[in-house]
């Protein structure tokens, strides 16, 4: 039998703390117009001193959950996907499934950078279709406020903390309606390590180091590695990117995402951005700007729907979906 991996709750959770940049401009030499102009971000919220991963990735998983209507005795897949782990191990996910309460099935991380849920999400369809795992929990989920030099503009201005989670059943794919993830693409070229990268490691410094970015190098990768990757995921499900119904990007930069969108032909109406309120939150940036999109009705039953991310690798890939 061929399952289809459908998704059955999305939940998100975002810290307390909510640091605008003009909170920012008297920490740096940065202001609210050069932040906003380059970017879109108005704000962003960070963990507070006790707060890990894990429990970003707890508060989300929890309300995915609730929507999906499943407890700890259903899951039996958790994804964690995240460049910020609580330990360097075990892996986040063990750490989410035990305070989940959940105690069957496999736990892991996925490690991509900001295109972690994209690649979360791709090996959880692949686990589902197999018919070997039947609820998966898949989670981005992030603390990027600590691996930031906090004196660097260029970069400190760019990130927040937060998690999204989404809840996915394998589902005969004679029943599923349509439904489910479609099609995905996954791209890695890890020769400009350079452009993006942490200074620190394990097995390098024994610390866990600051993040460093040549922005602007990165930036000129970014539409046409984005496009592509989504062209390839429209063209496997044979549909063109003008024809899918809401379009939800990973939230680096607002001029990224209108340079895809422009790219591919894709109606601004259709494009969800939470970029002026959460930052780049990395791996939590889809499922929470999913999750937000869901509240606000933007996003449907039965509506086709495309997910992108680049980052760290440099990564890149998209996930195409019927919810
Ligand atoms: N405030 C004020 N001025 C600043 C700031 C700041 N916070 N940061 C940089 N500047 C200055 C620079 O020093 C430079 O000044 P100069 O012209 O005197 O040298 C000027 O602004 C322009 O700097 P650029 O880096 O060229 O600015 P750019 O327009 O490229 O914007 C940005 C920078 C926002 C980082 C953009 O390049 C970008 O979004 N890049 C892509 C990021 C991304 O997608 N990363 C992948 C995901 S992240 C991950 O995987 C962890």
């Amino acid at each position: 039998m061929s399952f289809k991996a459908v998704v059955k709750g999305v939940g998100s959770y975002l810290p307390e703390k909510v640091v605008t940049n003009a909170d920012l401009s008297e920490r740096v030499d940065t202001s609210d117009e050069w932040i906003r102009e380059r970017t879109g971000i108005t704000q962003r919220f960070i963990a507070s001193e006790n707060e890990l991963t894990s429990d970003l990735a707890v508060g989300a998983a929890r309300r995915a959950m609730e929507q999906a209507g499943l407890g700890p005795d259903d899951i039996d897949l958790v994804i964690v996907a995240t460049a910020t782990p609580d330990l360097t191990f075990p892996a986040t996910a063990a750490i989410v499934q035990a305070k989940l309460g959940i105690r069957q099935g496999a736990a892991f991380d996925i490690h991509a950078v900001c295109t972690g849920f994209v690649y979360a999400l791709s090996t959880a369809e692949k686990f589902l279709a197999s018919g070997q795992h039947k609820q998966a929990l898949v989670i981005g989920a992030e603390t990027f406020s600590r691996i930031l030099d906090w004196e660097d503009r260029t970069t400190c201005v760019l990130f927040g903390d937060g998690a999204g989670a989404f809840v996915l059943s394998a589902e005969p794919a004679d029943q599923a309606d349509g439904k489910g993830i479609i099609s995905s693409c996954l791209r890695c070229d890890g020769s400009m390590v350079d452009l993006l990268h942490v200074d620190g490691g394990v097995s390098s410094t024994q610390t866990a180091g600051h993040l460093r970015m040549q922005g602007n190098k990165v930036f000129r990768e970014a539409v046409n590695r984005i496009s592509s990757a989504m062209m390839e995921a429209a063209d496997a499900a044979g549909i063109a990117p003008a024809e899918i119904d809401i379009f939800v990007p990973h939230q680096a930069n607002q001029r990224i995402i209108d340079g895809v969108v422009k790219k591919l032909g894709i109606s601004k109406d259709r494009v969800i951005s939470t970029i002026a309120q959460h930052g780049n939150t990395s791996a939590a940036s889809i499922p929470l700007a999913f999750d937000t999109a869901l509240q606000e009705g933007r996003i449907k039953s039965g509506d086709l729907v495309m997910l992108e991310g680049m980052g760290g690798g440099l990564t890149w890939g998209a996930a195409l979906l019927r919810y």
